[in-house]
């Protein structure tokens, strides 16, 4: 309650009070050790004073008791018509009170009293006041400090009085004390004392009500003085301090206010004509909002580029989040039709954290490659996701294209060597036909060459059907295979080629192969292209060895074909997956083979590549085991 209050006032408010408070306490703090001052002061003054006159009274009773009283006995003696005691001579107590009240005149405020437990003079009497010095111990010479009675100061100096035994002669058995004392103070009982008793005590008392009132007005009038001139000072301060901050700061502030709610163009300097800090400050704070202003300008300008970049992308292109609603789309994406969520794929990338791309292929046969990027915030957290479009449709198209041209050339190949490759058994089957016309054979005969006939043709038969097969297939379809089987159906498809070419297969495949999904006939024809090519470069060499080797490796299918041929030249080894390149005469190669290679096997989300070998090429295919059934690749 106290503090919200405190910090609504304005600043001079808030530092004059705090120093109001702080000069309060320091004045009080100074005044109360000014007062504790002055009384130590009047209290060592009183004991100096004090310890002379207890002296002099002291001495005045050793005069007394030691060298009057003794002689004033013998004397009288002498003189008994006289009487044997002279009160205003021969009592210690009597005379120095009598010197004590001349002395007073010159004293007003000190008191001396010779008191006892049992006096002769009932006026000497110990009296409630006197209690505190009971509480002094025998082998204390002096008790001296400040005593307080009814609300009352003093300073006291006190002697106790020990009994001796010349005392108990007038302070002792009545029989024994002088008749005179006995009358004058009608004296009607023996008094008990005994030697070494403590009788009493000589005190000098003085009351410092006087002087410490006067002292504690000085220090009232001092503390007043100082909190009156602080008042002055925080007056003058404040003031002081409104023109030196708070004038300036409330320009500053206030031309703040004004600028946040536009009554100020951003640009219109403070103005404050000041050389202190203040104006320093209000030079730097001009200097900031017209960098401010600059910064602006230049961000706005930014944002342009940005949003024309961002615009002029042809692709469709949007910022989404977690639950696919769009929060940023360029135009593209704005008047593009497909607009499907794909849950799935944002899981992922939300998940996994990095980039996902997917084929999609539309009804009316438009193909999209989704790609969905991570957008990171702080702590490598995935907030949103872009999510970009491109059409494929055309390269999709063109790759089809060169896909099929490869083949057909591949085909081409195959079917010319297999001309030949079926002629020759068809002449024999023909001969073997004339023959049986010629009805002249036994039943034995005709059926052997029936047989002979019909396996010929069966043949025939099935090298046709694997042409056919191998070229009809086109459309895209995913089929559990074995990838040793589809070798093995390859190397039949060309095994005329390579018997024409004597080239000696070896197989090392791997028994232990799961089967995988795949594009099978596009697979074939990648294989294809790879034997032949082997054959193509092993034509001039000795050694015509093609060795396949399939194995299993860490989550692939690891295929490789490597030739006895004298391999892929330094200068060429980075282009051999180039669309169109190829060493080889027209009519011979399309220069299409491998790199149609490299996009089927890429659409498996598989690896070929060109080894490293001592001798000849070494082409090598990575096929990963955990294939997608579905879907498009
Ligand atoms: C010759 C007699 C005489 C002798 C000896 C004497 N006194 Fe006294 N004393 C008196 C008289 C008389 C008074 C009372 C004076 C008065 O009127 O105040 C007195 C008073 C006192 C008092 C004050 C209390 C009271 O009794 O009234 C004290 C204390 C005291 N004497 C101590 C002593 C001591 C100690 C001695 C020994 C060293 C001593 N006196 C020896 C005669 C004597
Ligand atoms: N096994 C091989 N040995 C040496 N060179 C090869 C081998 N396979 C491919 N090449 C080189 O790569 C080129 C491209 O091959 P490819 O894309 O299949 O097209 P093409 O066979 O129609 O030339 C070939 O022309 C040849 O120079
Ligand atoms: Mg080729």
């Amino acid at each position: 309650m106290v503090k919200s209050l405190f910090s609504k006032l304005s600043l001079t408010t808030k530092v004059s009070l705090s120093l109001l408070a702080l000069l309060t306490v320091f004045s009080t703090i100074l005044t109360l050790i000014f007062y504790l001052y002055l009384r130590e002061k009047i209290i060592h003054h009183y004991h100096e004073k004090l310890k002379l006159f207890f002296l002099q009274m002291e001495s005045l009773e050793r005069y007394v008791k030691d060298d009057l009283r003794p002689i004033i006995f013998e004397t009288l003696k002498n003189y008994p018509f006289q009487g044997d005691f002279i009160l205003e001579a021969m009592s210690t107590t009597h005379i120095s009170k009598r010197v004590f009240s001349y002395l007073k005149k010159n004293y007003p405020d000190i008191e001396y009293e010779r008191i006892s437990f049992d006096p002769i003079n009932p006026e000497n009497k110990i009296k409630p006041f006197h209690k505190f010095l009971l509480k002094l111990k025998a082998s204390q010479p002096y008790y001296q400090g400040i005593f307080s009675w009814k609300g009352e100061e003093y300073f006291v100096m006190a002697e106790p009085i020990y009994v001796s035994k010349d005392c108990l002669k007038c302070h002792g058995k009545l029989k024994d004390a002088p008749h005179e004392l006995v009358k004058i103070y009608s004296l009607k009982r023996d008094f008990s004392w005994k030697e070494g008793d403590l009788m009493g005590f000589t005190v000098v008392k003085v009351s410092l009500k006087g002087a410490l009132n006067e002292a504690k007005a000085l220090a009232l009038s001092i503390f007043l003085i100082s909190l009156i001139s602080s008042l002055f000072l925080l007056l003058f301060l404040e003031g002081f301090l409104y023109s030196l901050f708070l004038k300036p700061l409330k320009k500053l502030t206030d031309h703040l206010s004004d600028l946040k709610r536009g009554l100020l163009p951003p640009n219109n300097p403070v103005d404050l004509k000041r050389e202190d800090e203040f104006g320093l400050l209000a030079e730097s704070f001009n200097a900031y909002m017209k960098h401010l202003e600059e910064a602006q300008k230049a961000l706005k300008e930014n944002l342009k580029t940005l949003e024309t970049l961002f615009e002029s992308i042809t692709h469709p292109i949007a910022l989404i989040n977690k639950d696919c609603r769009v929060e940023l789309a360029n135009k593209a994406y704005k008047e593009n039709l497909y607009k499907k969520c794909h849950q799935d794929l944002l899981l992922k990338v939300f998940m996994e954290k990095r980039p996902f791309s997917e084929e999609i292929e539309l009804p009316e046969g438009k193909t999209y490659q989704l790609f969905l990027y991570p957008v990171f915030a702080e702590k490598n957290e995935v907030i949103k996701a872009v999510v970009l479009l491109e059409d494929i449709t055309e390269r999709k198209r063109m790759e089809e294209k060169m896909i099929l041209t490869e083949k057909l050339a591949a085909l081409g190949q195959l079917t010319a060597g297999l001309a030949h490759e079926i002629n020759n058994p068809l002449s024999g089957m023909l001969l073997m036909l004339r023959q049986l016309q010629k009805n002249n054979l036994s039943e034995e005969e005709k059926k052997l060459y029936f047989n002979l006939i019909e396996q010929g043709l069966l043949k025939i038969q099935k090298l046709i059907q694997d042409l056919l097969t191998f070229s009809r297939a086109t459309e895209i379809r995913k089929e559990k295979v074995s990838i040793n089987e589809l070798l093995e159906e390859v190397l039949d498809l060309s095994s005329y080629l390579l018997k024409k070419h004597q080239i000696i297969v070896k197989k090392d495949f791997s028994p232990e192969l799961p089967e995988i999904y795949v594009d099978k006939n596009k697979l074939e024809q990648v294989f294809l292209n790879l034997i032949l090519n082997a054959l193509h470069a092993m034509e001039e060499s000795e050694d015509k060895i093609l060795t396949i080797k399939t194995e299993l490796t860490e989550g692939a299918i690891k295929i490789s074909f490597k030739d006895t041929g004298p391999g892929v030249p330094e200068n060429i080894r980075n282009r051999i997956f180039d669309p169109f390149f190829t060493t080889k005469p027209p009519g011979k190669g399309t220069g299409l083979g491998l790199s149609v290679g490299l996009v089927i096997i890429e659409r498996h989300g598989g690896k070929i590549y060109l080894d490293k070998t001592d001798q000849g090429a070494n082409f090598i295919i990575e096929l990963p085991l955990e294939m997608e059934k579905h879907g498009n690749y």
